[in-house]
């Protein structure tokens, strides 16, 4: 007899191809393969990103506002991202996995980071780490590559740095505030990032950083002219709640059918409808 949910614990079936490695995003580019990321936050979304077969999966802090129903990512604390990782895991086999650092837990010191990355892929099981931030970051992320955790950089619309910039707009409008986003996107590469996240740029300005950086960037919201695109699952699957951002692009309306589906077991269950003979056991034999 199979157990409620039990058909989501079978194992993954691995879509066929090759395991996504580092290596991969940076063949990609020298390709001219565009790369696909997408989050997840648990195993159910972790799995069935993977099946679709991107070829990263981040294990966002966007896990706050999407899933733990919080205004935005600051409370979201290390424990719950790591805890969220692991289940990611079990679901994703393929794609490469990234676990977000959360607010504050790297950048006090290089140190904090280390150790705290370390946390992420040792008890997360996570391949590399994601870090918000430009220059700054740079000897954090430089001591983080060095002891053999692949690092991803962030720059531009930075959502744990949500009050510094005045709320979510697009960034590097003024040609002072381009040019530190160049600098950063740079400074990352050298300290050795594999590749660049670019958030809200404006589109000619994420070309440019795209063709001076030999890593690949990630796109979210700035054009089609980076190496690849990153969208939040639960925005681009139609989970989410309010007004999506104008870069977001829905691609199925998940929170709709959740609502019917549940709206019409409702409906059953209060007509005597569900659950019938079909959906019940043979009564019990009189024999002894
Ligand atoms: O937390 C997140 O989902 C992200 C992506 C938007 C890149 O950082």
């Amino acid at each position: 007899m199979r157990k409620a949910g039990m058909r989501w614990a079978m194992k993954p079936q691995t879509k066929s191809g090759e395991k996504i490695r580092v290596a991969t995003l940076q063949e990609r580019k020298s390709r001219g393969q565009k790369i696909v990321m997408v989050t997840a936050y648990d195993y159910p979304t972790g799995r069935l990103a993977d099946e679709a077969g991107v070829d990263v999966i981040l294990v966002g802090d966007s896990l706050g506002n999407t899933v733990l129903g919080f205004e935005n990512t600051i409370p979201v604390t290390l424990e719950q991202m790591i805890h969220h990782t692991a289940a990611v895991r079990r679901g994703a086999k393929r794609a490469l996995l990234v676990g977000d650092m959360p607010f504050m837990t790297y950048k006090v010191t290089a140190e904090q980071g280390l150790r705290n990355a370390a946390r992420f892929v040792q008890e997360g099981d996570a391949e590399a780490v994601k870090i918000e931030g430009g220059r700054e970051v740079s000897a954090t992320v430089r001591r983080i590559v060095e002891a053999g955790i692949p690092v991803m950089g962030h720059v531009g619309l930075t959502p744990q740095s949500v009050h510094a910039q005045s709320g979510y707009r697009v960034q590097g409008r003024g040609r002072e505030e381009a040019q530190r986003l160049r600098d950063d996107a740079k400074a990352l590469e050298d300290a050795g990032c594999f590749a660049v996240v670019l958030e809200c740029l404006p589109w000619d300005l994420a070309r440019e950083v795209t063709e001076s950086l030999t890593v690949p960037t990630i796109g979210i919201g700035s054009g089609a002219e980076c190496d690849g695109q990153v969208l939040v699952l639960c925005d681009l699957i139609g989970l989410s709640f309010g007004e999506p951002a104008r870069f977001v692009k829905q691609y199925g309306q998940v929170g709709e059918m959740i609502r019917q589906a549940v709206a019409a077991f409702r409906e059953e269950v209060r007509s005597g409808a569900y659950p019938d003979r079909g959906h019940a056991y043979e009564e019990r034999s009189t024999e002894t």
